[in-house]
């Protein structure tokens, strides 16, 4: 079975619910799935996966959240060349209608320029993630099923 790591930076818990509906996504999927928090995570340990779901909420005005900056700032063609990756991430396009989830995009951009294959366009929920999991979870199976 091929192995997926889900890795979440989440301050108030909105990212890490939305990671419980991705890890049930992806193992719907088949594949064989770790949880990770950003805060517990080396970029290295991305090694030993084929397929890379990264999480993150975005803050301030258009910034990643905090635990999620220094793994950012790891990020290199050295892990990532050649990984298969999809990203997700809440926001709120009420309060930041130009910064909406603007993490995401970010991070999204990242992982292309070091060389990783993005599966599925990315997951940008509004506002509360409880109305948003089955949505979430449908998106991982079809990452899974792409990837
Ligand atoms: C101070 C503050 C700044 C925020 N900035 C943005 C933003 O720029 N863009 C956006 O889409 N959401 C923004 N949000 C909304 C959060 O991303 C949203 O509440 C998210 O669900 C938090 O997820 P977390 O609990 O996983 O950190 C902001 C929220 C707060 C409280």
């Amino acid at each position: 079975m091929s192995k997926a790591i889900v890795i979440f930076g989440s301050t108030m818990g909105n990212t890490e619910t939305l990671a419980g509906s991705v890890v049930e996504g992806l193992e719907e999927g088949g594949k064989e799935v770790t949880l990770k928090n950003v805060t517990e995570t080396k970029i290295k340990e991305v090694a030993d996966y084929d397929l890379v779901v990264m999480g993150c909420s975005t803050w301030g005005l258009g910034e990643l959240q905090d635990d999620f900056i220094s793994f950012y700032d790891a990020m290199s063609k050295d892990f990532l060349d050649g990984k298969k990756a999809a990203v997700f991430g809440p926001g709120d396009s009420g309060m930041y209608p130009d910064n909406f989830c603007d993490a995401v995009t970010i991070i999204e951009e990242k992982l292309e320029e070091c060389g990783a294959k993005i599966v599925e366009d990315c997951l940008k929920v509004d506002g509360d993630v409880d109305d948003a999991l089955d949505e979430t979870k449908a998106w991982a199976v079809s990452v899974a099923k792409n990837a």
